[in-house]
């Protein structure tokens, strides 16, 4: 790429041909702000002009975020009349939002307050009317709340660019415009998967996930038996809300936290994830060798399924029918673990802490009980636990490690661990069908064929024992759409197919912590391009720790089909740990 010579505030510096202005200011060391551009481009529509600069060879001010460098340019990001531009363009957009920032979830990772401080913003400088105000609580996943959008079009580019859906857009024009699905419907009335991969890229509080913190409050008044079940990505991004760098992984901590919150008992949905590969490993083989429908899908991702019955009822059949891992869980703590107790499972109460927002209408499907027990009561995403924990005062930095209960539910595998990251649950489940079909363990254990990172297809063939099993993996509806065509065209070679509702799995989940450039200055540059790998390490590191990797290794996994559940598949297996599924419109 050419470089071209430009000069900012009378420096001289080069910068590659085809950045924009602010692009180049921050490989030369200045921070713009900004505030509707984001991430390499993902959403560039120039909208808010928080980003306002004087350049020479344009007209005036111009939007840094869009305006590309040219030979020989002048740059004044500290001009009096760029700072004044820019300051005056927040106070804009905060004349026409609702500062309630105290209540407001999103108080200590606002951008719009990031950009108010920086460009010295004043207080109701523009006062004047408010566009009308439309909010959203009626989705179990999340919230929407047009008082505090400032129109960047991130959320529209999301959810278009991860899944090809277009579900939100501008309705109306001119100052009515604001961001909705069509027809300004609620999110549970239109197709949206409810992932919540909107709420992650959102900059203020105008999308949220709907917070159950309220209900685990109640359950304690109540009296109830709390039970607290975390899932493995939680792990690896939760110390990002307590400072540590992306991809420490926080188990120990996180543990002793939920403790201290006052959960009876602290449960890694681990467990859960070696009964679901024991249930669905098992699933698989039997249709492998009995000719069953294939290809067989995963269905541990919520997104995913909302995704498959909006769009694709035809291929439901191929679903495997497994519930996802804390639900599989809940249901065991519903019922083994509370006969174990002594307690009727009517006064225990199941918390997952989950790193998705999807979970949140997954528990509230009606399927998801058993004898009239819900599995699972309430689902708080990995940002919510942060919130607790920081509302109880727990300084979590200081906490020890501390390790998970240990009774019933205490064993997990590292192939549990990896459910976390896309083509995790590929590899656990190959890990355990190796064996079933050979025998004998696979040298070295892991699968490295299926792992990766990024959201696009891939693919293995493995030849196990004669056997030969063809699989792929998807993340994001967009890559999956790929594959689920193929098998309605008739096409599809694959045995088994992995699909995760987020880019990336879990660990990209929409109830994971934000990740922001201008709130990591300790982090390096290429953040945005690397905290999805960061997270997804911490993981595959804690599984290489463990000395037990494989899911039908686990003794008390073991022992709960030995004293319980009876064999992989029974008939009490299917009661507790198997769904159904039903094809649906957009809405329902
Ligand atoms: S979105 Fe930001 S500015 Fe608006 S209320 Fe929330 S914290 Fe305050
Ligand atoms: S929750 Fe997911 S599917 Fe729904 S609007 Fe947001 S990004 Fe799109
Ligand atoms: S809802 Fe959030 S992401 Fe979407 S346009 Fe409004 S402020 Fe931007
Ligand atoms: S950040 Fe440039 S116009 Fe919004």
């Amino acid at each position: 790429m050419a470089k071209l010579n430009i000069k900012i505030e009378g420096i001289s510096y080069q910068a590659e041909e085809g950045m924009t202005i602010l692009e180049a200011a921050k490989a030369n060391g200045y921070e713009i702000p900004s505030l509707c551009t984001f991430n390499h481009g993902e959403c560039n529509v120039g909208s808010c002009r928080v980003c306002l600069v004087e350049a020479t060879g344009a007209r005036g001010l111009v939007a840094s975020c869009v305006y590309p460098i040219s030979e020989g340019m002048e740059i004044k990001i500290n001009s009096p009349k760029a700072l004044e531009a820019r300051r005056e363009s927040v106070e804009l957009l905060l004349s026409n939002h609702n500062q309630n920032c105290q209540q407001c979830e999103k108080n200590g990772r606002c951008e719009l307050l990031h950009v108010a401080k920086l460009t010295g913003a004043r207080d109701n400088a523009f006062a004047g009317s408010h566009t009308p105000v439309h909010i959203d609580r009626l989705a179990p996943g999340i919230v929407r709340d047009t008082s505090k959008c400032v129109l960047c079009g991130r959320c529209i580019a999301r959810c278009q660019n991860a899944h090809g859906l277009g579900i939100l857009g501008f309705e109306n024009r001119g100052f009515s415009t604001f961001v909705s699905p069509a027809e300004d419907r609620s999110f549970q009335n239109s197709p949206c998967i409810q992932c919540g991969q909107c709420v992650s890229v959102c900059p203020t509080g105008a999308l949220m996930e709907n917070s159950e913190i309220g209900k685990i409050d109640e359950a304690f008044r109540a009296g109830k038996h709390i039970v607290a079940q975390a899932a493995p990505a939680v792990r690896a991004a939760l110390g990002e809300e307590f400072g540590y760098p992306i991809g420490t992984p926080v188990t120990g901590k996180m543990i002793a936290a939920m403790r201290r919150l006052g959960f009876e008992r602290v449960y890694d949905v681990n467990f859960g994830a070696d009964l679901t590969i024991m249930e669905e490993g098992t699933e698989l083989l039997d249709r492998i060798t009995n000719g069953g429908v294939l290809p067989m899908i995963t269905s541990c991702s919520p997104g995913w399924i909302n995704y498959a019955e909006m769009n694709y009822g035809d291929l439901l059949p191929h679903l495997s029918s497994c519930k996802s891992p804390h639900q599989m869980q809940g249901a065991v703590i519903k019922s083994y673990w509370a006969q174990q107790n002594g307690l009727d499972p009517k006064d225990v109460f199941v918390v997952s802490v989950m790193p998705c927002t999807a979970k949140k209408y997954e528990k509230d499907r009606e399927v998801m009980e058993y004898n009239g027990v819900r599995d699972v009561d309430a689902v708080i995403t990995t940002r919510e636990l942060a919130r607790m924990i920081k509302r109880a005062g727990i300084m979590f930095n200081r906490l020890p490690d501390e390790d998970w209960d240990s009774d019933i539910m205490g064993d997990y595998t590292g192939a549990g661990v990896i459910f976390g990251v896309t083509g995790g649950v590929m590899e656990a489940a190959l890990r355990t069908v190796y064996y079933k079909l050979t025998g004998k363990e696979r040298d070295g254990i892991v699968f490295t064929e299926v792992r990766g990172h990024d959201a696009g297809i891939r693919e293995a063939s493995l030849d196990i024992n004669g056997t030969k099993v063809n699989v792929a993996i998807a993340s994001g509806m967009k890559s999956a759409k790929v594959l689920l065509d193929d098998i309605r065209a008739g096409k599809s070679k694959y045995h088994f197919i992995e699909i995760m509702g987020c880019p990336g799995g879990c660990i990209n989940g929409g109830g994971q912590p934000y990740v922001r450039e201008c709130f990591l200055e300790n982090e390096d540059d290429d953040i945005m391009d690397t905290y999805k790998e960061k997270r997804a390490k911490a993981l595959y590191t804690e599984d290489e720790r463990q000395t037990l990797r494989q899911s039908h290794k686990n003794p008390q996994i073991i022992k709960l089909y030995d004293e319980f559940l009876g064999e992989p598949n029974s008939h009490k297996a299917h009661e507790l740990l198997h769904t159904t599924y039903e094809a649906r419109e957009g809405f329902k």
